[in-house]
């Protein structure tokens, strides 16, 4: 995916934006008990986050922002912190929902929605066709996701289903391949996301809780990611070069 140039304020803003930017949000829960609270007041906080982040990645010139929210091993929590979960998405969704359409930001859930409450997978639906004509930037929140089903799914069907290596695995959207990926939260993993479409990513892990995470700190990974040599495999590239033993001096590289 390419990325795009930011012409505007030189202040804070790095002179290369990851055009698609995927985000493991992890570490809500350590926030609250490090702070005696209970682990719901962590995601709540974190939701504020999710506002700020998507907001200033939209600003910044982001096209394309992917969110885990919810993977599909997280239904090992305890019922009344999924239940807690998903209350907290479709409030999000519903009270951001005039935000998004305002600011051009078309929303798209990413995962399975057969085992969402009833409600959420409404929410969902409503923000997805109301925000649909947005152009600015693409919010896909991934939810009841598996990275690993998606690719079973498509060798399920056989090999045709694959696609090809720079498009993704969803199941039902194509998602394009991932410039930067950020984990908060200490850990050095992807777990079970996106794993087809961070193929030649750019990884950032932080170790602030994802509650925590200030713009500046994004900022700083985006400054860091355009300084980044993203080869793709090949050599750093001259213009030209020499075949050694041939009457061809020089020859244009393919690309
Ligand atoms: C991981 O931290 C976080 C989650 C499983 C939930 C993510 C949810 C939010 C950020 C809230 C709002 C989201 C949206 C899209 C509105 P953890 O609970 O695993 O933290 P821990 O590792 O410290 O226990």
């Amino acid at each position: 995916m390419p990325t795009n140039r930011f012409r505007k304020s030189a202040r804070t803003v790095p002179a290369v934006v990851p055009g698609h930017v995927a985000i493991i949000m992890d570490g809500n829960g350590r926030w609250a008990t490090s702070r005696g609270r209970p682990r719901w007041m962590g995601h709540v906080r974190g939701a504020h986050t999710v506002k700020e982040i998507v907001t200033h990645c939209a600003r910044l010139g982001v096209s394309q922002l992917t969110l885990y929210a919810f993977s599909s091993d997280n239904w090992k929590r305890p019922r009344e912190e999924v239940g807690f979960l998903f209350d907290l998405f479709a409030s999000h969704l519903e009270r951001q929902l005039a935000s998004l359409i305002k600011h051009g930001i078309r929303l798209s859930i990413i995962g399975r929605r057969d085992r969402l409450p009833q409600p959420l997978v409404e929410a969902i639906a409503v923000a997805e066709q109301r925000t649909a004509g947005g152009k600015r930037m693409h919010l896909r929140v991934a939810v009841d996701y598996s990275s690993r089903v998606s690719m079973q799914k498509a060798l399920a069907v056989g090999p045709a289903a694959m696609p090809a290596p720079d498009t993704a695995l969803t199941g039902e959207t194509i998602l394009p391949p991932v410039d930067l990926l950020v984990r908060t939260g200490g850990e050095r993993r992807l777990s079970d996301f996106l794993l087809w479409e961070c193929a030649y990513a750019e990884l950032a892990f932080l170790d602030v809780n994802f509650p925590d995470l200030a713009m500046s700190e994004l900022d700083a990974v985006f400054a860091d990611f355009a300084k980044r040599d993203r080869r793709y495999g090949a050599v750093p590239a001259p213009e030209t070069i020499e075949i050694p033993g041939t009457n061809t001096p020089s020859l244009t590289p393919a690309r």
